[in-house]
């Protein structure tokens, strides 16, 4: 067979698949009265099957409002925790087991109870990328989109915050009557944004505003003309007069801001922006997590509960601050 009929006969076999997964996701979500929750980084086949796309924020308040029995969380596995952790009576399932965030693995219970000791004085603020055991241990938890209002609300002087060193840095430059104490963790995804690659995009589209998510490097939010959580970047375009927007996070943002945004031109800074545990979940793996009902979050009662006091304190705040953008640099 000649190379082109290939192409044709395999773009039509992998349409064909995506089409009898999607009627599989669609059937088996029906019989089990299932949710399909999904992060803005999912991968495309996965967004289109979600009835919920968002950030982590708009997430965790999502999986409270859900009336199914059964949530599939598409993302990583500190996002199902956090369902779990708000919705006990209810499965969470994590189609793919491996899908963790590296940075919410840079800090652990031990080593934080550890950290409490040595500012005694200090109020634990833990971003919602952390395991259940470190939310127990803390005071309040926050996500990129309300970081700045949680800290302020806090009487404390002394803040512990964790495990993002570059969100926690970010807060700090709005919140300078707190001594935020950063824990050395950081996103292996948006690290590896450069300033360069930033001055780079400037320059080909000088009139373009860049949007930069806080867990990027301090030299790269130097260069943002707005920094915000996944679900600030579509508010933002959405407002603005400009055509052209240079992304500064992952890049699976891209389908959705097309989306919301279909006249806007929209450009991706570097390669690098690909998050691959947020990647590893396909359609495959949500129709097999349906049929198999795997993998099922658990949580020990008692971590859940001190997870599940941490978290309630940052939603009672975040009413106040329903919108993603946490600010303008
Ligand atoms: P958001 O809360 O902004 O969606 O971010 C989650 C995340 O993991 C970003 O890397
Ligand atoms: Fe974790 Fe970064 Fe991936 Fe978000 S993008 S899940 S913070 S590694």
């Amino acid at each position: 067979m000649e190379n082109m009929e290939l192409e044709v006969l395999e773009k039509a076999t992998t349409k064909d698949l995506k089409q009898k997964l999607r009627e599989k996701v669609l059937r088996l979500k029906k019989e089990r009265n299932a949710t399909i929750v999904a992060h803005n980084y999912q991968n495309v086949e996965v967004q289109e099957v979600a009835d919920i796309l968002g950030d982590s924020l708009a997430l965790s308040k999502a999986a409270l409002g859900t009336g199914a029995d059964v949530v599939v969380f598409c993302g990583v596995d500190f996002m199902a925790e956090t369902a779990k952790i708000l919705n006990p009576e209810k499965t969470v399932i994590l189609p793919v087991r491996e899908a963790d965030c590296p940075m919410a693995l840079m800090v652990t219970g031990e080593r934080l109870r550890q950290k409490k000791k040595e500012y005694p004085n200090a109020a634990v603020v833990c971003y919602v990328n952390s395991s259940a055991e470190v939310k127990a241990e803390s005071d309040i938890a926050c996500t990129s989109a309300n970081a700045i209002p949680i800290v302020k609300s806090l009487p404390h002087k002394q803040i512990i915050f964790v495990p993002d060193k570059n969100l926690g840095h970010w807060v700090q430059r709005f919140c300078p009557e707190k001594e935020i104490i950063l824990w050395q963790g950081f996103c292996t995804t948006h690290i590896r944004v450069t300033a360069q690659d930033i001055l780079n995009a400037k320059e080909k589209y000088p009139n373009a505003p860049f949007i930069a998510h806080p867990e990027c490097p301090p030299d790269v939010l130097d260069l943002a003309d707005h920094v915000c959580s996944t679900s600030g970047f579509s508010s933002y375009i959405g407002k603005s007069k400009a055509d052209t927007f240079i992304i500064g996070t992952e890049v699976g943002m891209i389908f959705k801001l097309k989306k919301d945004h279909p006249a806007k031109r929209l450009i991706m800074p570097t390669e690098q922006f690909v998050c691959q545990t947020m990647k590893m979940t396909t359609l495959g793996w949500v129709a097999h997590a349906l049929e198999v009902m795997e993998h099922k979050i658990e949580i020990p009662e008692d971590i859940r509960r001190r997870a599940e006091k941490t978290l309630w304190r940052m939603m009672d705040i975040s009413k106040d601050h329903p919108n993603a953008v946490i600010a303008s640099y």
